[in-house]
């Protein structure tokens, strides 16, 4: 194995996935890159195969950890994710043909399936993952959130495969429990709050994505922008953020800042969907335009996922025992919740459609 040309095939996949998506799959720029990764490949294969896994955080290559990644690989490593693989094998006797549907698959929104020399798969069911419960998968995701967000600085990138194996685990453990009250974590202490909020939030926001008939990749970035929405909060000082009583309007003004600070933030990693930014500057906007940040004068809305995390933000947020106020009841929040659709500042369709699948699978309304 030579760490470089493994490099350069995947720079190769990864130029003719992001060209497909721009251009179509039959642009020159695709046909010139399969070339080149075909080239490359022989010289990569062991017994006929080059054999690719991504467990975490860490990639094998032909059973050999491959420590050097660099951006493309990493970029690559997050692509699958986002398609639910972490094992593929490109075996010799690919042609063209086939390495170029492969690219147009991974570039659209459609599942990844196996073709004759590109095998695709999953390693859950080698690790014995099938049987896990809903409760253990949720404290794993719960647990890569807390190491990401702890590594959060403005000099630092996220990490972003730590984060997509906690989505990955989020929407696994809703498959496997149907009481969704069941599923959000608890805070047991006060130094939880940030990343246990963090993982209610997108639960809750994938919850809601999935009963409107959201799907795939587009479920996942919703997933993702859930986690990150207050991830500005790591610029805002801890005395601020912690303070028991209420805040002097210096600091309310620090505080208003962290959707602004959290979009910018994410918005110059590359590996972040863009939704995430979005989300991040929207959460504290409301459905009728007012909240924050003040956007009325330039006329922009709150985008749809915006919409649904800012409901996830508020329920998770008040069942929550905080320094200030006890923990509400279910049935309190929804009420506040109900109110807040009719003064428009929540969306009365999201609202009712989230309480009512609430209540239909847990029986807590
Ligand atoms: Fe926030
Ligand atoms: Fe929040």
């Amino acid at each position: 194995m030579q760490p470089p040309k493994f490099a350069e095939f995947v720079s190769c996949l990864m130029t003719a996935i992001s060209s497909c998506a721009l251009y179509g799959e039959s642009h020159p720029l695709i046909r010139e890159f399969s070339s080149r990764a075909l080239t490359l490949l022989p010289d990569l294969c062991e017994n006929d195969a080059l054999s690719i896994v991504m467990i975490g955080g860490s990639l094998i290559v032909n059973d050999e950890p491959c420590v050097e990644k660099g951006v493309q690989v990493t970029g690559f490593m997050t692509r699958m994710k986002k398609k639910r693989i972490d094992r593929i094998v490109f075996r010799a006797g690919l042609d063209e043909e086939e390495l170029r549907r492969f690219f147009s698959t991974v570039a659209s929104r459609d599942a990844l399936s196996s073709s004759p020399h590109i095998a695709v798969g999953t390693i859950e069911v080698k690790l014995g993952r099938e049987g896990l419960e809903a409760g253990t998968l949720l404290d794993e995701g719960a647990g890569r959130v807390k190491e990401a967000i702890a590594g959060v600085s403005r000099f630092r990138p996220l990490d972003m495969t730590g984060l997509e194996d906690a989505v990955v685990s989020f929407l696994s453990a809703l498959r496997r429990e149907s009481k969704m009250l069941r599923i959000i974590s608890p805070v047991k202490t006060h130094n939880e709050y940030t990343y246990i909020h963090a993982t209610n939030v997108s639960v809750l926001t994938i919850f809601q994505a999935e009963t409107l008939g959201m799907k795939g990749e587009e479920l996942h970035d919703i997933g993702l922008a859930g986690l990150l929405h207050d991830i500005g909060k790591m610029f805002v000082a801890t005395e601020v953020l912690d303070k028991p009583g209420g805040l002097d309007p210096a600091e309310w003004n620090e505080l208003k800042q962290h959707p602004l600070e959290g979009a910018v933030y994410l918005s110059r990693l590359a590996d972040v969907p863009p939704l995430a930014s979005i989300v991040a500057f929207e959460h504290h906007m409301k459905f009728d335009g007012s909240g924050y940040p003040d956007t009325r004068k330039i006329g922009r809305t709150q985008h749809l996922v915006s919409q649904m995390v800012a409901i996830s933000d508020v329920f998770d947020a008040l069942r929550t025992e905080r320094p200030y106020r006890k923990a509400l009841d279910v049935r309190v929040i929804a009420g506040m919740l109900r109110e807040g659709a009719q003064r428009r500042e929540f969306n009365p369709v999201l609202v009712d459609s989230f309480l009512s699948s609430l209540a239909a699978i847990a029986c807590v309304m």
